[in-house]
This record gives C-alpha cells, structure tokens and sequence, in this order.
C-alpha cells in the first residue's frame, strides 16, 4: 500500500513541475486507481448510435468491470454488470448484437434486456420457494447518464451528475460531437487491440502532449498525409479545465483556409451554423485538431487526414485506455462522423481513421510502439524507486510560471495562448494525486 507520506512527496514534485516515474508502473498504485478513480468517476462506455433497435447491446468495461450494455424494448439504455447472479459467470460473451434474452452458459439462466431473470434451468423441478427470481435481477451499472449521444457510467451512486464533472468540458465538446442536429454516428463498429503500458501514459498524451507530433509524428508531415504542424507549432490553444480534463486546439495559421472548418463537408456547414454559439463556429471555422482528454481515460483526436491525392477528410476518434494491468491496456477505438455527411465522405472518413489511428495506422504505430517503451523503462529498478535517489522524476516543466492565460478566449476554462505547453498535463496529475488522497 502506498502511504501518506509518499503520496505528499509526489505532490511536492508535481508542485515543482516534476513527477516521480515509478508512478507510471507501481501495483499498489493500480490498484488504488481501480477503487478511487475508476470506481468514482464517470466513465464512457459507448454511443447511443450503437444501440440501433430494441434488443441491441454491446460488451463494455469499466476498468475491470465488464458491462452490458442493453437497449431495451421501450427503447431505453440500460448497463448492467455482466456477470450472472447465479455463480457469477461472464453472461454475454459477444462484442455486439440484436438479442430479446441472454442466456448463461453455465446453468442456462436467462435474462432479459432490462435485467429481470426470465428463465432458470429446470425451474420448479430444482427450485421450491427458495427462489425469488425478482431477487436475483443482473445488478445495475448504479449511474448511468448521455451527454450529446455518449453514454456514461459510475460505480458510485452518490458521484454528481454527469454533466457537472463534465462542466466546462462541455462547450468543447459540443464542437466536436455536438455540432449537427443528428449528432455523430459510429461508424462500423470499434476495434480493440492490447498495448503494453499504462492508462495514464496514454491518457496524457491526448490530454495535452502535441509537444510529441513535431518529432514522433514527423514523418507523417514529411509524407504529406498529416497538417504541417511542424511550420505551425504551437499555433492555437491549450485549455486547462475542471476534473482533470484537457485538450488541444490546433487552429489555422491566417490567411491559411484548406482546412476551413477541418475540411469537413460543405453541406454540414450549414448546420453548424444552426447548432453552435458564434464563438465556437468561429473556433470549428479555423480548426486543425481537437485532441483531448476527458478524466480519467477517455480521449479524443479529430484531424484532417490525406486518403489518396489532395483530398483531405477529417474523423472523429474516441478512444477508451481500459486499465487492464500497470503494464497493460486495452484500446477501444471508435471512429464517428456528422450523420448527415454525405455517404462518399463517411466512407473516407473511415479510410483516414484506419490509416492514421486504426490499429495499424501511421500515427498510432508512431505513438504505441514509444508508449511501450516508456512502460519498459519504468518498470525498471531505478526509475521505481520511491525515495527518488536515482532523480528518478520526469520534466513536466513547458511554460511553468511564464506562460499566461490568454484572457480575451471566448471558451472556458483556462485557455493558453500555444498548445505546446505541460499545463494541462500537470492539470491531469492534479486530480490524478487528489482523487487517490481522497478517503
Ligand atoms: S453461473 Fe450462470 S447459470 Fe449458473
Ligand atoms: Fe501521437
């Protein structure tokens, strides 16, 4: 277990700008995160458009819970712990599909949609009075709440609703997913692959770390498939926000407008124009990226990709870090686009995903391959030690105590005037540190 003491000489660290190493490979630390982060905050567990029609579910995690979740015969979603009551075996098996029941590959229990036991093996030849089956329902995800079509659930009944921990986050949200009337819509269905590192290394990536796309992403400006964010570093926002959150605002140089509104259709501009307030049309207007974090480990990344020549086509990537083990992740990956998009454009839109962050996409390729190697180097003696008399800690300096927030920003929270800065980084690890010092 991990005391008082270490615990107040992280946060000493994280004051100066730095932060112990072991910290992103320790399994007291692990654990901690699974009951004071996981099993408290808000967590995403899929889009509403991936729930077509009464009886549609999906397999989901919360950390090391697995979840099911269902769309019920009114219509109404539900998340339930996929586990029979019975002896507890894992229930639905299957990424996805279209059932009225579920049935138990152990005893044969059945379960329906909403949760309610419907049907037990040998019933009244087994079972006398003993058995109530209105008792032995799956047990419900305790929260479950949508903000603009993402699903959301909380293991802790008395967590605040779901739109206030995603507070000032909202209005950048809505940019990126709330734009249209229709909303986004997934496309096919999200892959899943297993990297060797941790949640949070990932996490902090996408929350604030563009930094790295000048030189890990290089190649992909030098082949010409990704913006010039090299010429146009730092050229946008950084904006630091309330529960941990963060993300990035890549916008246009003037005078620069291939990318007007991220290349997105014109038939949508319209309708932007109809959903959004004026300042965040003007943001969506010059925007190149919008890459973020929404705490604990669900992230996002839109960017004009090239699918073939001069054509540039933008996505929506939503992507959950599940904690499997300190060294260990799953990455489910979701690619979205406006439903009203054209058909040509959301097949492309789909194309770029693949090729940039799909599994084996260019870019993903780049950043998983260094996201092992950090796990690597901090599994090792030096960089675990706790009394930190290696100098086992890491820079995570950019900015700290010269860069200013730029005032006359439109949007909330913070805003930062570059996104090359560890501001919102350090905003992570503050509530990263507050949540496990919390009884
Ligand atoms: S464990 Fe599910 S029916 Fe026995
Ligand atoms: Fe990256």
């Amino acid at each position: 277990m991990i005391d008082n003491q270490t615990l107040q000489r992280i946060q000493e660290k994280l004051d100066e700008g730095k932060l112990p190493q072991w910290v992103k490979y320790d399994a007291d630390i692990f654990q901690m995160e699974i009951d004071k982060i996981f099993g408290t905050t808000w967590n995403y567990l899929g889009h509403v458009s991936e729930l077509h029609e009464p009886g549609s579910y999906v397999t989901r995690w919360i950390a090391n819970d697995p979840i099911l979740l269902t769309k019920n015969k009114d219509g109404e979603i539900q998340a339930f712990l996929n586990s029979c009551t019975h002896r507890g075996a894992k229930l639905c098996t299957t990424d996805y599909g279209n059932s009225k029941a579920f049935t138990c590959p152990y005893h044969g229990w059945t379960y329906d949609s909403d949760g309610q036991l419907i049907g037990v093996t040998a019933g009244n030849k087994v079972y006398g009075k003993e058995m109530v089956r209105d008792e032995w329902a799956l047990r419900p995800v305790p929260r479950l709440e949508i903000y603009a079509g993402l699903i959301f659930g909380n293991l802790d009944v008395n967590a605040m609703p779901l739109e206030s921990y995603l507070g000032n986050l909202k209005w950048y949200l809505d940019i990126l997913v709330n734009r249209t009337e229709g909303g986004l819509e997934v496309l096919g269905v999200p892959q899943r692959w297993v990297v060797q590192t941790n949640w949070k290394v990932t996490a902090e990536n996408f929350c604030a770390d563009s930094y790295h796309a000048l030189t890990a992403h290089r190649s992909t400006v030098e082949m010409g498939i990704s913006p010039d964010f090299v010429s146009q570093a730092g050229f946008g926002y950084q904006i630091k926000l309330h529960h941990g959150h963060g993300l990035n605002l890549v916008l246009n140089p003037p005078g620069m407008d291939s990318f007007k509104y991220q290349g997105l259709p014109n038939q949508l501009w319209p309708l932007f124009q109809h959903k959004l307030s004026a300042d965040q049309l003007s943001i969506l207007e010059h925007l190149q990226v919008h890459v973020g974090n929404c705490f604990p480990n669900l992230s996002w990344v839109s960017i004009p990709q090239s699918v073939g020549h001069e054509f540039v086509t933008t996505f929506v990537n939503l992507r959950v870090w599940r904690p499997i083990a300190p060294d260990k992740i799953e990455i489910c990956s979701w690619v979205l686009i406006d439903k009203e998009a054209p058909e040509a454009y959301k097949h492309q839109a789909n194309r770029a995903y693949i090729i940039s962050f799909g599994p084996s996409g260019t870019l993903e390729e780049d950043d998983c391959e260094i996201w092992t190697r950090i796990t690597e180097c901090s599994k090792a003696s030096m960089a675990r030690d706790k009394d930190l008399r290696y100098d086992n800690v890491l820079n995570y300096l950019m900015g700290f105590d010269r860069v200013q927030p730029d005032e006359n920003f439109p949007g909330p929270g913070v805003a930062y005037p570059t996104w090359l800065l560890d501001t919102s980084i350090r905003n992570f690890w503050e509530e990263w540190l507050r949540l496990l010092r919390a009884n």
